[in-house]
């Protein structure tokens, strides 16, 4: 059984918003205690370790979370969240976390895991605000989804899910800020693939589960968030288990479990529609 272990929206540093940064070294201490207890075979943090502040402030908390997960034993892959590159370069947080911070396979036990490490900057122009996808980022996690033989587990910052963000304190009314502007092309992309895939993200703040075109979409809470939280933070943290079944637990104050058989897509052409002039359908 393959076990990963997943953090997301660390936000470390001064309280913004309903960001609780002033708990998240606290709650990594806890973190680490647990990933140590499970001995996963690695940790994914989802990015956003960060409340950003500016460069030298921000390469000094950046340094610290580095500190901190270095307690525990375990090897973590980091993904860059908007947070981490509003006053860093990725070669900046690359240099600080030890490790290349580009798209990334990793084969393991019959599945494969991708890092997807795509621009997660927020681009703010005259007329234009929000995220972009790089086209090549795009055709890279296109090309390794759908050429994969065997079931295929993507981790990003931003997601590319159709679950709502009605009711979410940030993105309910700034839903462009809250997944890519081009997320729908991606799913109708990605769903071509004939093996599994189930694809984790961060950045909303809020556990979500969504199917589209049999694939599976998860966003995971943020450990310090606490507007679902009445006031406290979530302290929310993640496991993924992979056997025949995909499974992915949510620990903290607000819990998620979910488990999922993993097994061959079934493509079916869905019915066309039950127009008036589709009698044959109707009368089924
Ligand atoms: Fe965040």
């Amino acid at each position: 059984m393959i076990k990963i272990i997943t953090i997301a929206d660390i936000h470390y540093g001064k309280n913004t918003l309903t960001k609780r940064g002033d708990t998240a070294l606290s709650l990594l201490d806890e973190f680490n205690l647990f990933v140590d207890n499970e001995k996963p075979d690695f940790i994914v943090d989802l990015g956003d370790r960060i409340n950003d502040v500016d460069k030298k402030n921000d390469i000094n908390l950046q340094k610290k979370i580095f500190k901190k997960l270095n307690e525990n034993k375990i090897k973590t892959y980091h993904i860059c969240g908007n947070h981490d590159v509003v006053n860093l370069s990725i070669s900046e947080n690359e240099e600080i976390f030890n490790q290349s911070l580009e798209n990334e396979v990793i084969l393991l036990n019959n599945y494969k895991i991708i890092l997807w490490r795509a621009d997660t900057k927020i681009y703010h122009t005259d007329n234009f605000r929000g995220f972009k996808i790089n086209e090549m980022d795009f055709i890279w996690l296109n090309t390794e989804v759908i050429n994969s033989k065997v079931p295929v587990i993507i981790f990003s910052h931003v997601p590319i899910s159709p679950a709502s963000l009605i009711g979410n304190y940030y993105f309910q009314n700034n839903p462009s800020f809250g997944s890519y502007p081009n997320s729908s092309r991606l799913r109708n992309s990605l769903c071509k693939a004939s093996m599994p895939v189930f694809f984790l993200s961060g950045h909303v703040h809020w556990n979500s589960f969504a199917q589209e075109d049999g694939i599976t979409y998860l966003t995971q809470q943020s450990l310090t968030e606490s507007f679902s939280n009445y006031g406290k933070p979530a302290k929310s943290w993640g496991q993924i288990s992979l056997d025949n079944k995909f499974s992915w637990k949510v620990y903290g104050d607000e819990p998620i479990e979910i488990s999922l058989d993993i097994k061959k897509r079934n493509i079916i052409t869905p019915l066309g529609s039950f127009s008036s002039s589709n009698q044959d359908l109707r009368a089924k």
